[in-house]
């Protein structure tokens, strides 16, 4: 590869922060058009290569050889580009590129679908192949990678072990049905396992045989749910982080969220600065701030039996929700869950002790043998974004609700680990594209995930 290839966008700002950028510098540099506009004898390119948020001002005059050449540069297209770096300091770019010799690498053609014009992002969904070349998507991916790098680093620096649990299971592990099916033929369908098969709901199970081995581990994968539910909340495919540690209560596990939240938030408003202003100033104002208050403040705990006390006390005070009909033993839905973060606490909380009957079989059951060790974070706007719970570790007890669940077959292996030196351990799931949500303030799902799958989506 050319030599040029070296030297981009990120590169060029970083030495202009690092105060190493020369006026005068040579440079040659590749990448895409964001708009080109000229007055007949002197034009400017907005540039960007896409590794880096912002863009780099190129200017042509009619004293370039090449200006015919960089007049006839389209939105869109690739090119590349040499000049000399220009300091600006009195503007709004701290600096530019005076361009003298552009050759066009990829042409762009009129029928360009992604146009410059302010576009819907139910428009851009339907070229999600374009879309992330577009402002808001280079700073949704951007924030989504550093995330990603954020989860590693949190567990990496705490000694978890990184642990890639299976995709393909025989088991539905939240044991709520809601699994896509997987065989290699539709007529046979166990035949090639020699049992059924679907994707992973779930990668808690085999991450909890990795905990009572490695003591503290965490998996960070995809996961599929075929709820079909159409909300902007939902995907049938998304990313889920589940850590597991060994010895470790529900307290423990609440204090691990706590500190894992804040970490990441850390982590992307240090790291993330020109795309945190971004949705800042243009997708939900005071996002920043949200973060900032949530970094700084103590997340409540409160038990299911108080949230539904509250939600009951506000309905009798004229509140009305959709579903108006609270009861102890309800699940509770959106509206509930985020009325309390919301209006009540108005920041993140944790329900504990849930009524055992709404939650899944491998929770342990509390010492009134009503609730289970179950802990879901609220977060204002969001509602869940994290499930965990301290799990069973008595064999009787988990044996007698798998009995009831039916899957004592398919997961006898499961029950196994309460039988060879089992004890008390926890995790918990924490959704990675609701997070993005949450941190970027983008609206809907699908416009989190790079490809969305979402009922009905399969274009790409
Ligand atoms: O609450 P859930 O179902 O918990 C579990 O799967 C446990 N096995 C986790 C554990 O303890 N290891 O899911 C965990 C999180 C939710 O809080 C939510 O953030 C996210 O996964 N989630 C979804 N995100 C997007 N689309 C969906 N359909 C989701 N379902 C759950
Ligand atoms: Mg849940």
């Amino acid at each position: 590869m050319s030599q040029e290839r070296s030297l981009t966008n990120r590169k060029l700002f970083n030495s202009y922060f690092d105060k190493k950028l020369e006026d005068g510098t040579k440079i040659t540099l590749e990448g895409w058009v964001r708009s080109n506009r000229n007055n007949g004898s002197v034009g400017f390119i907005e540039f960007n290569d896409g590794s880096y948020f912002k863009n780099i001002q190129i200017v042509y005059t009619k004293e370039s050889a090449h200006y015919e050449e960089f007049t006839k540069v389209k939105y869109g297209s690739a090119i590349q580009v040499s000049g000399t770096i220009r300091l600006t300091p009195e503007m709004k770019q701290p600096f530019e590129i005076q361009g003298e010799e552009v050759i066009i690498l990829g042409d762009c053609a009129e029928d360009y679908p992604l146009q410059k014009k302010k576009t819907s992002f139910e428009f851009l969904r339907d070229i999600a192949y374009l879309r992330p070349r577009a402002n808001t998507f280079q700073a949704v991916y951007r924030v989504r990678n550093a995330l990603a790098f954020a989860v590693h680093k949190f567990f990496q620096e705490r000694g978890f072990i990184y642990v890639q649990t299976p995709e393909i299971t025989s088991n539905d592990a939240e044991g709520a049905g809601q699994v896509f099916h997987v065989c290699s033929d539709l007529k046979h369908p166990d035949e090639f396992f020699g049992t059924s098969a679907s994707l992973t709901v779930s990668g808690q199970l085999h991450a909890e045989a990795f905990a009572l081995a490695f003591r503290d581990v965490y998996t960070f994968g995809p996961t599929f749910r075929a709820e079909n539910s159409n909300t902007n909340r939902h995907a049938c495919e998304f990313w889920m982080i589940e850590p597991e540690m060994a010895f470790a209560d529900l307290e423990d596990n609440m204090d691990t969220i706590e500190a894992f939240i804040k970490y990441i938030i850390s982590y992307v408003l240090e790291n993330c600065k020109e795309e945190m202003n971004f949705f800042n100033n243009f997708i939900e104002k005071g996002v920043i701030d949200k973060l900032k208050l949530v970094i700084n403040s103590d997340f409540r705990r409160m038990t299911y039996t108080e949230g539904i006390e509250i939600l009951q006390k506000s309905v009798q005070n004229g509140h009305k929700f959709e579903n108006n009909d609270i009861f102890w033993g309800m699940d509770l839905q959106s509206e509930h869950e985020r009325f309390i973060t919301e209006e009540i606490v108005k920041g993140p909380v944790f329900l504990i002790d849930y009524p055992k009957e709404i939650k899944a079989f491998y929770m342990k059951v509390n010492a009134d043998n009503k609730t289970v060790a179950a802990c879901d974070l609220l977060v204002p706007k969001e509602g869940e974004i994290v499930g965990g719970s301290q799990r069973e570790e008595n064999f009787e007890k988990l044996q007698a609700k798998m009995k009831e669940q039916g899957n004592e077959a398919t997961l006898d292996w499961y029950l196994n680990l309460r039988k060879y030196g089992g004890c008390i351990h926890s995790g918990f799931g924490l959704g990675f594209d609701r997070l993005l949500m949450y941190i970027t303030g983008m609206q809907n799902i699908r416009d989190v995930q790079p490809f969305g799958r979402t009922p009905g989506s399969l274009k790409y």
